[in-house]
């Protein structure tokens, strides 16, 4: 307990799956917590906006006093190979999962600057390996995966870190919705499960807890990371 005790964490898409798990475990570990989302949260925030963005930001600032843990983890599923994909799929899919990411951080920079900051990223296995019919989301995982190292690289003379973590297959709302669209929801199911040796579906708590070490001090000597939490998914065939 209290490994974030202090730390006032600017949460996007915290109000669903992975970032509601990110909040529940940061206040089980002393942190103040404020929401950016969609629907739901502090602050009500499309982060293809950049306005939005900037009001976010300052929204959190004026709540909590600053911002010591930016954790960009709101994104959006697309599927599709690249040559279904029209430019208005594309464009949202670049603008939600990736111009998000420089928009937040250079917002936020003067706040993570001030106060040797840390900056959080919900990447993807699939930011990692590729996978069929996903082709945006992909790319702009795989582009959360080296911003996640260009912030590291910037902010380390500054003392601000920045690590990326890569989940697995993850029971969520976006699971389940990825599931009914599929002809065979429970098929499908089952073989994502068999995709991870560990042999069960992620949980939004076992993705949390990677994001806890990576924000608290304990992570001081540990930047530019991405880190596959995955039940053993890419640990090899
Ligand atoms: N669930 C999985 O299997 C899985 C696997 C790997 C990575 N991820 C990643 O984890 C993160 C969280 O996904 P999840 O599974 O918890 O999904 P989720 O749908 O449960 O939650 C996503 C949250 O993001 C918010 N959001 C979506 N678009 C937004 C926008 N334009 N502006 C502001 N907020 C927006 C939603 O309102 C929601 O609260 C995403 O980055 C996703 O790509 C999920």
């Amino acid at each position: 307990m209290n490994r974030l005790a202090g730390k006032r964490a600017l949460i996007t898409g915290g109000a669903s799956g992975i970032g509601a798990g990110i909040v529940e475990r940061f206040h089980e570990e002393g942190a103040t917590c404020f929401v950016a989302d969609l629907v739901g949260g502090d602050v009500v925030c499309d982060i293809r906006d950049a306005t939005a963005i900037s009001e976010a930001v300052a929204a959190a600032v004026a709540s909590m006093g600053g911002v010591d843990l930016l954790v960009l983890n709101a994104a959006r599923p697309v599927v599709g190979a690249l040559w279904d994909l029209d430019d208005a799929t594309w464009d949202d899919a670049v603008a939600t999962n990736l111009t998000s990411v420089h928009r937040f951080v250079r917002a936020a920079w003067p706040q993570l600057k001030e106060h040797r900051g840390t900056v959080l990223l919900t990447g993807s296995v699939v930011g990692l390996d590729g996978s069929a019919n996903q082709a945006a989301y992909c790319a702009t995982k795989a582009g959360v995966v080296m911003l996640t190292k260009t912030i590291a690289l910037d902010g380390a003379p500054y003392g601000v870190r920045a690590n990326c973590v890569c989940p697995g297959f993850t029971e969520t709302p976006m699971l389940e919705t990825f599931l009914a669209e599929q002809d065979d929801p429970d098929a499908v199911r089952a073989y994502a499960t068999g995709l991870h040796p560990a042999g069960r579906l992620g949980s939004p708590r076992d993705i949390a807890d990677a994001f806890v070490y990576l924000g608290s001090d304990e992570a001081a000597w540990v930047t530019g990371v991405a880190l596959p939490v995955d039940g053993g998914l890419l640990a090899g065939i």
